[in-house]
């Protein structure tokens, strides 16, 4: 598989700015379900080589989860310990990864009410990613507060951790830009720089397509295959993948581009010389979609079977991944709240 093994981080990155060790990571998660293959290349990957070389740390952000959820609280709930279970099962590990969650983390919630104060509802509005949100999810005016303002919280999350790389899909650029905002808003308050801007780090692999190639992945779409697929759903999605819809006989010349089960092969298969054979045959014609399938089907059979033995063991017994997750909170209290006690002196509020 490409890129599974712990190799230097440098080619998982994009940043245009050097890295150096001296960066602290943060990354998060909303847990509101069990995450996919999607998440594997675009995200879980290079946290695995990001381990290694830097201080990093992951939030399960089950707050943010909330902001949309507030009356399914179930769908957040249910999720927290499936998320910890994914990261640990592709080989986060929790002795070199802080594995924190951001509901226990009083601190917090108390930073995202102070930004709040530096924030205005028009600047909300304007971020795209909350306003594309919005819109597919058709709030109006109804939008909860809390979803307007998750930006502030996600800033306070990556203040509170002094984070200065944060490994992000493009969607969630605006929310660093709105970040990088309040720390400077803040630092000018404070006339000393006590918080830190922040760096995007952006993963290489653009987002990867749903299994019908027309929507975006989601557990609830069926269009995903989640880490802990059986192999009967691999197979089934595999099956189900869209191709060409003009490749009606073998001979036919085929399209890739667009093409699911290249775009996953050219994810996950390691041999890139043999894909570029592969596509070559099927562009020319005499190729047919179930073979390209079934080598594809190969390739996530392998690269999922022992994810979801050791997922399977992980959630057996849910005390272990609650200790794990319980101990990285802890580890986090002291550097959250010594953050948070330097934004309130920033603003005076120090009296006891
Ligand atoms: N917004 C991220 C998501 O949609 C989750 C998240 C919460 C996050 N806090 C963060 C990401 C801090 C990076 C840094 O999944």
């Amino acid at each position: 598989m490409k890129n599974t093994t712990s190799e230097p981080a440098t080619s998982a990155s994009q940043s245009t700015q050097p890295i150096n060790n001296q960066e602290k990571i943060l990354t998060g998660d909303r847990a509101t379900g069990a995450l996919h293959l999607g998440h594997f290349v675009g995200s879980l990957q290079q946290r695995m080589q990001l381990q290694h070389q830097f201080a990093q740390t992951i939030l399960v952000a089950d707050m943010q989860g909330l902001t949309d959820n507030g009356h399914n609280p179930k769908k957040v709930s249910s999720n927290i310990l499936n998320v910890v279970a994914d990261y640990l099962a592709v080989g986060i590990d929790p002795l070199k990864t802080t594995i924190c969650l951001q509901s226990a983390l009083p601190a917090l919630a108390e930073l995202t009410m102070y930004y709040a104060n530096l924030v205005s509802i028009a600047r909300l509005e304007r971020n795209p990613t909350v306003k594309t949100e919005i819109n597919s999810k058709s709030f109006g005016r109804s939008i909860p507060a809390g979803f307007l303002t998750y930006p502030i919280s996600q800033a306070a999350d990556i203040t509170a951790f002094r984070a200065t790389l944060v490994p992000v899909g493009e969607d969630q650029l605006p929310m660093l830009e709105q970040t990088n905002e309040i720390v400077r808003r803040l630092n000018t308050i404070a006339q000393q720089d006590i918080l830190l801007e922040c760096k995007p780090l952006l993963s290489k692999v653009s987002r990867l397509p749903s299994v019908d190639g027309k929507s975006k992945m989601s557990k609830s779409m069926g269009n995903t295959i989640m880490l802990g697929s059986s192999q009967k759903d691999i197979s089934k999605a595999v099956k189900s993948m869209y191709t060409d819809a003009n490749h009606l006989r073998v001979s036919d010349p085929g399209q890739v581009a667009g093409n699911v089960v290249f775009t996953y092969l050219d994810a996950f298969h390691q041999d890139e010389d043999y894909i570029a054979d592969l596509k070559a045959h099927y562009s020319a014609g005499g190729l047919g979609d179930g073979t390209v399938k079934k080598i594809l089907e190969e390739c996530l059979q392998d690269l999922l079977a022992p994810i979801r033995v050791r997922r399977a063991t992980l959630t057996s017994d849910p005390s272990q991944l609650i200790a794990i997750l319980k101990q990285g909170t802890e580890r986090s209290q002291d550097e959250t709240n010594d953050v948070l006690a330097q934004v309130k002196n920033a603003f005076g509020l120090n009296l006891f």
